[in-house]
């Protein structure tokens, strides 16, 4: 099995500064070594550099930074593009999660050249579901999904609108405790499948998870899978500058991932929002790293592998 890792050292989707550092924070809590022994081939791409871009303008809302941010969707979304044709499962090391308006796009045309499916797992307390127009802050990794899904007003971001776009029937989110008021309607209207804690709570992530990965099978789809680290309980998990109380425990996390693994389903991965300058002594940067490891199949006794 391969991998290769390329870093998107993406900040400027939020005004606090540090997710700069993302991708090598990865690299020397020993992402690349936790993956290759597992015996997994790994080629790290190092990390992507952002086009130039002067003429992206919004006539609608106040998006910040947003020069930098449509150049990075363009560079990553051609990346992504490019990488999702390959052999090899991308796993890009963010960054803020407005690398994903890249990311996600990139395999959405990647999957719509190859005539399947794209579902996408969302793991996050947030919906990352504004549109310019809705967003209370203009911070760009606050619009991802909504951004991939097809939402409109984002032209320029690439300086044309997207061909391909994620049906938002095809989306699951997990781990909501952060939503907008008119972006929970933007969710609800576009009928995308969302689970706050407490569903977690009531009915655990196996059950939550299990008949969306169902669904990714029959269809034949490619799953991209985007983990923000505010996902995780923030107790376990300081290092990000957008922490909400009570989120997925480090059990739960590991849950999911190994349940992704038994899968076989995962097409590309998304580490996002990692941020070192708010981390301790490396403890996030860490995690996500054991989580990733999960995710490609570490686990402490063989048991037989789920098929769904
Ligand atoms: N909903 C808020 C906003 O639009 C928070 C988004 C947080 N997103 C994230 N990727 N951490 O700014
Ligand atoms: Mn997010
Ligand atoms: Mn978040
Ligand atoms: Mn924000």
């Amino acid at each position: 099995d391969k991998i290769v890792l390329l870093g998107a050292p993406v900040e400027a989707g939020n005004h606090q500064r540090g997710c700069l550092m993302g991708p090598d924070a990865y690299r020397s809590a020993g992402l690349p070594e936790n993956l290759a022994a597992l015996g997994l081939n790994l080629r790290d791409l190092g990390n992507a550099e952002p086009l130039t871009v002067v003429d992206a303008r919004s006539p609608i809302g106040k998006p910040f930074e947003l020069q930098k941010v449509a150049g990075w969707t363009r560079s990553l979304f051609a990346h992504a593009r490019t990488l999702a044709q390959g052999d090899a499962l991308p796993v890009y090391l963010g960054g803020d999660h407005s690398m994903s308006l890249g990311t996600v796009s990139g395999h959405a045309a990647a999957a719509q050249e190859a005539g399947r499916p794209l579902f996408v797992l969302w793991l996050d307390a947030h919906a990352d579901f504004n549109t310019f127009e809705t967003s209370e802050t203009g911070h760009l990794h606050g619009m991802p999904l909504a951004y991939a899904c097809g939402l409109p007003g984002f032209e320029p971001l690439l300086g044309e609108s997207l061909v391909a776009t994620v049906d938002p029937g095809r989306v699951c989110i997990l781990g909501l405790r952060s939503v907008d008021r008119s972006e929970g309607r933007l969710l609800r209207d576009a009928g995308v499948e969302a689970h706050d804690m407490r569903a977690i709570d009531e009915a655990g992530v196996e059950r939550l998870l299990e008949p969306f990965l169902e669904r990714v099978a029959t269809e034949g789809g490619y799953l991209h899978v985007s983990l923000d680290v505010d996902f995780l309980d923030p107790v376990i998990a300081p290092g990000v500058g957008t922490t909400v109380p009570g989120g997925a425990t480090f059990r739960e996390a590991h849950l999911v991932m190994e349940m992704l693994h038994d899968s076989g389903l995962v097409s590309s991965l998304d580490l996002a929002e990692l941020n070192p300058f708010l981390d301790e002594r490396g403890r996030t940067a860490r995690l996500m790293s054991d989580l990733t490891a999960s995710l490609f199949g570490r686990r402490v006794l063989d048991r037989p592998t789920r098929s769904y």
